[in-house]
């Protein structure tokens, strides 16, 4: 694996020419995706500031141009009419100030009437390498052209260094906007601290740390954080870190939710019990962020990086590396958050394949299966023998789901283990898979889990084997992202 100085990362991109050359390499490999949000050159992560406005979807992510490498961070800037088919229009926030010098890192949306407010974090370092976030704000006007506030607030000295991506949140109840952004307490815990200001652009001040009962210790940072109202419910969403989960291996990086209560008055989110429910069950996904539906106040849309921090992929020696999830609709059923694909997306469905005449299973594809009950054994680009795959397993008796990816050709973070299992107490009744060339997601009953993964199948890994008493549909899926480099 390649080893990158510190210049190298946090080089300033002064011109797109200086990329032009490996877009155009990278635009050939086998594993560039067809319908999902993916970097022009280099490394993607989180996403940032989703936000409908003006009849658009905008949908930013986290930009490092060099290589798969985490280096200096651009706001990149992608935009949809029906949050199907994806416009780049290139990099819209440029670490080019002294507040943000080492990066424009994470951050949120809010829509007003005549232009969308972007905060963010302005990653600044000093000569010696010293931290200090900035909580910075951003205004696009006419869908494009971003204009640069002063920052809004320094780093707040009773944290740690680690205080970054702030969510906006406009409570009706008080008429007060609030910035909740992930922190460390010197102790190091993870929490979230709150701003709070009466307008979006100026007068804010700190209001206090968030108080989570019973989430005190529960990792030593928060990442990513927001609280969403959700189906009449208040939802905490936010990724602590350096915490070990039951079933999910060693992985220390997992994004989960809480449902329960916010009280702005006393900033103080009550759960409704001490579970916390991981998002996706799959191997990739991290960094969720929401957008309000501008329909159903009942209702957000979800989407997250299809990536892990402190991950190697195998397209990382070809330069670039991460993608973005299916937007994806959320709503609450039985306490738990429901993550179901779009309807729009069946706009997407070309060609049926007839099962009866061929086991070949395309790259880019839709599968849907309904279970008559019993055990049902999946193998996706499994080899013309019969073996290998990603297998997907239900166990009738046990009631539970794996997915396990430890028989694909490339194997890639195995220490983060290489199957998922999930309870499924009512048993398995549907299953919906999303299938792009190097990526899986898939929707357990409904929505009521989902596994979501990076996957990179070679050439001799194309077969489909299906057993167990289920009818299995197919569909090729068309493209809905165009390939093109755009950047200035
Ligand atoms: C999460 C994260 C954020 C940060 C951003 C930097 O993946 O570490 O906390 O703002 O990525 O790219």
């Amino acid at each position: 694996m390649r080893t990158w100085t510190r210049e190298e990362r946090y080089r300033v991109l002064k011109s797109e020419e200086e990329i032009r050359e490996l877009h155009e390499r990278i635009v050939w490999s086998d594993y560039r995706q067809q319908y999902h949000i993916q970097p022009v050159t280099g490394l993607l992560n989180d996403p940032n500031g989703f936000v409908f406005h003006d009849g658009l979807w905008h949908l930013f992510y986290q930009w490092c141009p060099w290589g798969a490498v985490h280096g200096l961070k651009y706001w990149y800037h992608t935009v949809s009419k029906d949050l199907v088919t994806w416009k780049n229009m290139g990099v819209c926030i440029r670490p080019d100030t002294e507040y943000d010098n080492k990066g424009a890192y994470s951050g949120s949306a809010l829509p007003t009437e005549d232009s969308v407010y972007l905060y963010y974090t302005g990653n600044h370092r000093d000569e010696d390498w010293t931290r200090r976030p900035y909580t910075c704000l951003v205004e696009l006007k006419d869908g494009g052209t971003a204009l640069k506030h002063p920052p809004l607030f320094g780093p707040n000295p009773e944290y740690t260094e680690h205080q970054r991506d702030p969510k906006i949140v406009f409570d009706g109840e008080s008429g007060k906007y609030y910035l909740v952004i992930g922190a460390q307490t010197k102790e190091k815990k993870g929490c979230v601290i709150v701003y709070t200001s009466e307008t979006p652009a100026e007068g804010w001040r700190f209001a206090g740390q968030l108080k989570v009962p019973g989430f005190e210790d529960f990792g030593d940072m928060w990442e990513c954080p927001s609280i969403e109202k959700i189906s009449g419910y208040d939802v905490l969403i936010f990724c602590p870190q350096h915490l070990k989960l039951p079933g999910r291996g060693d992985s220390v990086h997992h994004n989960g939710y809480l449902l329960g209560h916010m009280d702005w008055e006393t900033l103080t989110f009550t759960p409704d019990n001490t579970h916390f429910h991981v998002l996706d069950f799959g191997f990739d996904s991290y960094a969720a962020e929401c957008a309000a539906n501008p329909n159903d106040r009942n209702k957000a849309t979800l989407v997250a990086w299809m990536g892990l921090p402190d991950a190697s992929y195998p397209t990382d020696g070809e330069d670039w590396s991460g993608c973005l999830t299916l937007p994806r609709e959320l709503r609450v059923r039985d306490r738990r958050l429901i993550q179901q694909p779009l309807d729009a997306l069946r706009a997407l469905r070309g060609k049926k394949i007839d099962l009866e005449s061929t086991d070949v299973l395309p790259r880019v594809c839709e599968m849907e299966v309904i279970s008559r009950g019993g055990d049902l054994v999946l193998r996706l680009f499994a080899k013309a023998d019969g073996t290998g795959g990603l297998c997907i397993v239900y166990d009738d008796v046990k009631k539970t789901v794996t997915v396990d990816r430890s028989n694909l050709m490339r194997r890639f973070n195995t220490e983060q283990g290489e199957a998922r299992t999930r309870p499924l107490p009512k048993g398995l009744f549907h299953l919906r898979i999303f299938i792009d060339r190097s990526s899986v997601e898939i929707f357990v009953n409904d929505g009521d889990a989902v596994f979501s993964s990076r996957i990179f199948p070679t050439a001799e890994e194309n077969r489909l084997i299906a057993n167990g008493d289920a009818s299995v549909h197919l569909w090729e899926l068309k493209r809905a992202v165009t390939d093109d480099f755009k950047v200035e």
